[in-house]
């Protein structure tokens, strides 16, 4: 059904004790793809992704990624994926490029200075390579957590709440870090509680709610579920300038109606 890349999911549950958060998920994510799970807090997001990525046991239905079954190879997913978690796995001591290097040798990258650099210079992070991790604001140190989770290039990568907890502008560099992903063919899982986010960065969109995926498709699918537009008319209060000018009567520009 899928490319050996993607993932797919049928029929997933896990209960917690007797708190049954997965009631039979199904989706599928093409390789390549970018798709966002949309769902609010305590959907069950990171459960999820914690059994997509071999962390956690499912209790029903099944789960393959890259081609491989969770539960019964879950080595090769693990071999096929990276994860970047809401709280960023970065060293505060190390500078950004000594991260990178030091991932690379634990993965026993061959060069791992040259990938290092490469990623500095794919995600623009050469400004700021020589510069210790606890100096970097909360979005670049996203961005970090993201190249570093790039290194041995993995077919799959999962991201959980790429940018929870950022402030405005950090989230707009992340954005732009993960629309990098997309053009290099990464299969991209992205879970979100931000419809906006969702919206600008995926492919595709999945909903999770009550336990199930209760809709999924391209953002033009889903907004035609949606009742149709209304408008409204809104009084527009004349800016200063309008009054300015109008006062002033300069050349036809107080008979314009919006600037
Ligand atoms: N280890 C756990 N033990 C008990 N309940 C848990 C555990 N992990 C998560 N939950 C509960 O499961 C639900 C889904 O959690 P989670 O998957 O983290 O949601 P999300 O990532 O969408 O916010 C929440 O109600 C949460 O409190
Ligand atoms: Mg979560």
């Amino acid at each position: 059904m899928t490319t050996p890349a993607g993932i797919e999911i049928v029929g997933l549950t896990k209960a917690y004790g007797d708190h049954a958060v997965l009631e039979g998920v199904d989706l599928v994510v093409s390789a390549g793809t970018i798709h966002a799970l949309l769902g609010s807090n305590g959907a069950g997001k990171t459960t999820v992704v914690k059994i997509l990525s071999t962390l956690l046991r499912p209790d029903g239905g099944s789960a393959a990624v890259a081609g491989h079954d969770v539960v019964t190879a879950a080595a090769r997913v693990r071999e096929s994926i990276s994860l970047t978690g809401q709280f960023a796995a970065v060293d505060e001591i190390l500078t950004g490029r000594e991260n990178l290097v030091l991932i690379a040798e634990l993965r026993r990258i061959a060069d791992p200075g040259g990938v290092a650099d490469a990623l500095l210079t794919r995600f623009d992070l050469t400004g700021v390579a020589g510069q210790r991790v606890a100096t970097y604001s909360g979005g670049l140190r996203r961005r970090l957590d993201i190249a570093m989770s790039l290194i041995g290039e993995p077919p799959v990568l999962f991201l959980d709440e790429p940018t929870t907890g950022l402030d405005p502008q950090s989230r707009l560099e992340v954005w732009k870090t993960v629309r990098e992903l997309a053009g290099h063919g990464t299969t991209v899982l992205l879970t979100t509680q931000y419809l906006d986010e969702a919206e600008q960065l995926a492919d595709r969109i999945a909903v999770l709610h009550d336990g199930r995926i209760i809709a999924d498709g391209t953002l033009a699918e889903l907004k035609q579920l949606l009742p149709p537009t209304t408008v409204e008319y809104v009084e527009k209060q004349p800016s200063l300038e309008d009054i300015f000018l109008a006062i002033v009567g300069h050349d036809g520009a107080a008979t314009k109606e919006t600037r």
